[in-house]
């Protein structure tokens, strides 16, 4: 049973047959017999045994129907002629980059959907430095010693002054100074106070139901409130900022003039995140401006807390009967972290002054919980097995927490492993040069999550590398990083990193290459095996997935998340479950290996057979090109993942030509692009914004032709399957995807080579 993000009907009694019917537009495919998966596994497997490879060619063909971006005439120069033609072309951008710099932040946000930085493209390298934390010129701007450590740290003992959670006094003594020296924390601080200004002048939050995501919305909108007014009022002393939040902490509890859901259950407890964010945003409130509250004030928002918070809580942990509390038990994703984070900052806010022995009592119960549960969030390797999305509400939540009880109580309790050591690298190498790796449920940009936990695992790891990648990105205004980030950090994150990286855990199992970490027109791909279950069932069934990025498109993605409210979505992880019916989570719906259109294996393990890198790390410049030979690839067995084959399916990638052209194992794609295909149906011309990729099947010189077809569900506007159909018995595919850049490079056509035979060296010409 899991209920997670569903809203709280009762799936069991409701009959699978009734949802098929209403449900089409939200992408539902009826199942041929309403029960069962459609579908068996092709035994053409096993007739025709070793498949026939098929090479593909696809130039990648810069500003193509857009005459004006397209430079014919250097026709195959160096990258480094290209880059610096690249930057010569526009110098106004140049100047803007170098003014950029002269500020002391490397990289403007782009207003881009998903606010991509854009490195300024100058090979200054003196500005770049390799990352570290208080060199000499930078060590002033290190917080000062803690003076509160307890001899022998307790959940229940705190600190003697206040604010306790997350900001003692002594960082905000030294913040005023550090804004002044840092650049980011500059423009942060700006930043916070604009978004306060807004929300200063907007009304208080509304109550709105959202089905499957009940309150969750205003509840992260009160939270975040709470931080910036808090935040704005020590910062100034002006006490117009507790006015107003004294205005949202009443109308939340539903003392204002307008109505604030039902008075039993204000907090959604049946959708308990909401009742967590609520909770959260009282502790920091009250814990922040503990000194400006009267008694009477702090005594109505204990009470309040309580009443639609904490008890709530107490419940969760207490009733066994009690559906609310399900995240409690073998729930390693997003909702332990949250609950038991919001639970534990409004407890240890309220801790000696709490009269009830709620607080003492549900810390008793959190802080062991979110051991369990919540530190084992992300795996091994750092993947936040959930899916890279969730990564994001999942890492907030641990941050807080375990930030929270360090400075309340002196100790982390051993919340800080090595898998979130790991974890800040799997966001970065989940990033794609254009958006994220979104595999599974991935959903739009959300407000309010950020990926702000990198400050914390930099200072706590003792690595500069996540901060520095983090104070780039658009999300980092936010009053947590300013007590989370160490102002002397100071170089540049990719100084240094590995351009790929092999995430290996068996539930993850999943690559990252790239030509750069600085030019969002280099060129990426993510592709993943792992496991079809252990994964909260926010996953996909889709092994062999993959996505691509060159020239600023992502050219082969992902569908993301379906409709959290449609029937069954979230009913489990076993063959049979409805979620698989839906097209964005079937096999069908992802860019990987379909055969006889029938879902993948739930009960899927794959293996890694081989996996290789020249282990290019990018130097100083954002001007970076890789060395002659540079290369990588990644393949994986995937043959669990299909029914009743005693053949094998291998799938895998690699880059070939110093990285400026894909090699993969492929079947289909899902693309944004409009997609023509040759008459001859050999060649297909895809467009993206002017751009232009060409896809030919070289060999074999018949039996192999490309179809296309609506991605089948809505809404997926305008999304193509680019489908090569073979004639009977082919199960595997050598394609070369060649993104030729023309200007750059001459396309090369590689050698065909078994996968068992890959290496690095395999496909030179
Ligand atoms: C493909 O699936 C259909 C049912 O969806 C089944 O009837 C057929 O036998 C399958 N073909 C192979 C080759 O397994
Ligand atoms: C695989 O083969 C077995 C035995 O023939 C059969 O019972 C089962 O339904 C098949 N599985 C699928 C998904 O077709
Ligand atoms: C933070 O930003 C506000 C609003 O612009 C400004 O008034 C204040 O001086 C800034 N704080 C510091 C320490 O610079
Ligand atoms: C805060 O203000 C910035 C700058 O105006 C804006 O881009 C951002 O969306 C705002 N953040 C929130 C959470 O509203
Ligand atoms: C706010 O008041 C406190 C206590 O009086 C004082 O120490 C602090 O300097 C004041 N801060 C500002 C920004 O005025
Ligand atoms: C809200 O009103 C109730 C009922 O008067 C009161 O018990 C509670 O303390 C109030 N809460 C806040 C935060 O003012
Ligand atoms: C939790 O997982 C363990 C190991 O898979 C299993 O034995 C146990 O029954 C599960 N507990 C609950 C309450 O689901
Ligand atoms: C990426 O390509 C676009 C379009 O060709 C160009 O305008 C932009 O300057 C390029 N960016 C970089 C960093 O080279
Ligand atoms: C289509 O574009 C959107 C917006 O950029 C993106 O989120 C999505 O992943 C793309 N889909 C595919 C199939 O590439
Ligand atoms: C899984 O969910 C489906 C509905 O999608 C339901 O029919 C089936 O009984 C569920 N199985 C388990 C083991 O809960
Ligand atoms: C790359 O690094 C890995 C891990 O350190 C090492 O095993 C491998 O030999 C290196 N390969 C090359 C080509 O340097
Ligand atoms: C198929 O058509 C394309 C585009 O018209 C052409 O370039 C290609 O040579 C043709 N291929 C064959 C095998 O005829």
């Amino acid at each position: 049973m899991s209920y997670h993000d569903a809203n709280n009907q009762n799936y069991s009694t409701q009959n699978l047959a009734d949802a098929v019917g209403d449900h089409q537009s939200s992408g539902y495919i009826a199942p041929p017999n309403n029960e069962k998966p459609r579908g068996k596994p092709t035994s053409k497997w096993i007739k025709f045994g070793i498949p026939i490879a098929i090479l593909v060619i696809i130039a990648i063909v810069v500003g193509a129907v857009v005459g004006t971006k397209k430079n014919k005439t250097s026709s195959s120069s160096s990258p480094a002629a290209q880059s610096s033609a690249a930057a010569a072309a526009s110098s106004s951008s140049a100047n803007a980059a170098i003014e950029e710099l002269a500020t002391g932040k490397f990289a403007a946000a782009t207003n881009s959907l998903y606010m991509v930085p854009i490195f300024p493209q100058v090979t200054d390298t003196s500005v770049f430095v390799s990352p570290t934390f208080a060199s000499s010129a930078k060590a002033s701007l290190t917080w000062p010693t803690d003076t509160f450590s307890a001899p022998t740290p307790a959940v229940t003992s705190v600190r003697p002054d206040r604010p306790r959670l997350i900001a003692p006094q002594y960082k905000w003594d030294v913040l005023p100074d550090h804004i002044a020296n840092d650049p980011y924390l500059s423009y942060w601080n700006e930043t916070i106070f604009g978004n306060a200004t807004t929300w200063y002048n907007d009304d208080p939050i509304q109550y709105v139901f959202d089905g499957g995501n009940g309150i969750l919305d205003p509840a992260r909108r009160f939270k975040q409130r709470a931080k910036a007014f808090s935040y704005a009022y020590r910062m100034t002393n002006d006490t117009k900022w507790v006015d107003r939040l004294w205005l949202e902490i009443q109308n939340v509890a539903g003392n204002y003039s307008v109505s604030f859901g039902p008075d039993y259950d204000k907090w959604d407890s049946n959708h308990f995140l909401d009742t967590a964010e609520f909770s959260a945003g009282y502790g920091i409130a009250y814990d922040w401006l503990y000194d400006v509250w009267t008694a009477d004030q702090l005594e109505s928002m204990r009470f309040t807390l309580i009443e639609y918070g904490l008890s709530f809580g107490v419940q969760a942990y207490t009733n066994t009967s009690s559906f609310i509390g399900w995240w409690k038990t073998n729930t390693t994703g997003n909702w332990n972290c949250v609950c038991n984070g919001g639970l534990t900052l409004a407890s240890l806010a309220i801790l000696g002054d709490d009269t009830t022995g709620t607080a003492e009592q549900l810390l008793g119960l959190t802080v062991p919980d979110a051991l369990e549960n919540c530190a084992g969030g992300p795996t091994s390797d750092g993947t936040w097995s959930e899916t890279m999305d969730y990564w994001y509400f999942g890492t907030t939540g641990y941050a807080e927490m375990t930030s929270a009880l360090i400075t309340a109580t002196g100790s982390d309790y051993g919340m800080l492993n090595s898998a979130y050591q790991n974890t800040g690298y799997s966001h970065m190498y989940g990033w794609g040069l254009t958006q994220l790796f979104a595999v599974g449920d991935t959903g739009p940009n959300k407000f309010s999550s950020t990926a702000n936990g990198m400050f914390f695992f930099s200072s706590e790891f003792n690595d500069p590398i996540p901060a520095l990648y983090q104070r780039e990105q658009a999300d980092a205004a936010d009053p947590w990083s300013m007590f989370w980030y160490d102002a002397s950090v100071e170089g540049a994150f990719w100084d240094g990193l590995p351009l790929d990286r092999a995430f290996d855990n068996e539930i993850d199992q999943w690559v990252s290459m790239r030509s750069t970490w600085t030019n969002i027109n280099g060129t990426y791909f993510g592709m993943k095996a792992g496991m079809n279950q252990g994964r909260q069932t926010h996953n996909d069934l889709d092994c062999g997935d993959f996505v691509i990025d060159a020239m600023g498109h992502r050219w082969a993605g992902e569908l993301g998340d379906g409709d959290y409210n449609a029937p069954y979505y979230f009913s489990n992880d076993t063959q049979g479950s409805a979620r698989w019916y839906y097209y964005r989570k079937m096999t069908e719906g992802q860019n990987t290996i379909l055969v006889n259109k029938t879902n993948q294996n739930v009960l899927a393990k794959p293996t890694i057979l081989g996996y290789e890198s020249t282990n290019d790390t990018q130097g100083s410049s954002t001007i970076f090109n890789v060395s002659s030979g540079s290369t990588a690839y990644w393949y994986a067995d995937i043959t669990s993942a299909y029914f009743n084959d005693t053949s094998s399916v291998h799938r895998g990638m690699r880059f070939i030509n110093d990285r400026t052209q894909f090699l993969p194992f492929m079947w289909r794609m899902h693309t944004n692009a409009t997609v023509d295909i040759s008459s001859n149906g050999t060649t297909a011309t895809l467009t993206i914004d002017g751009d232009e990729m060409i896809v030919s099947i070289l060999s074999p010189s018949s039996g192999a032709t490309f179809t296309k077809s609506d991605a089948l569900t809505n809404p997926n506007p305008g999304v193509t399957v680019l489908i090569i159909e073979m004639n009977a018995g082919i199960i595997q595919l050598t394609g070369s995807f060649l993104s030729s850049m023309e200007r750059w490079y001459s396309s090369v056509t590689p050698p065909s080579v078994e996968l068992a035979n890959w290496s690095l060296t395999s496909h030179n010409t």
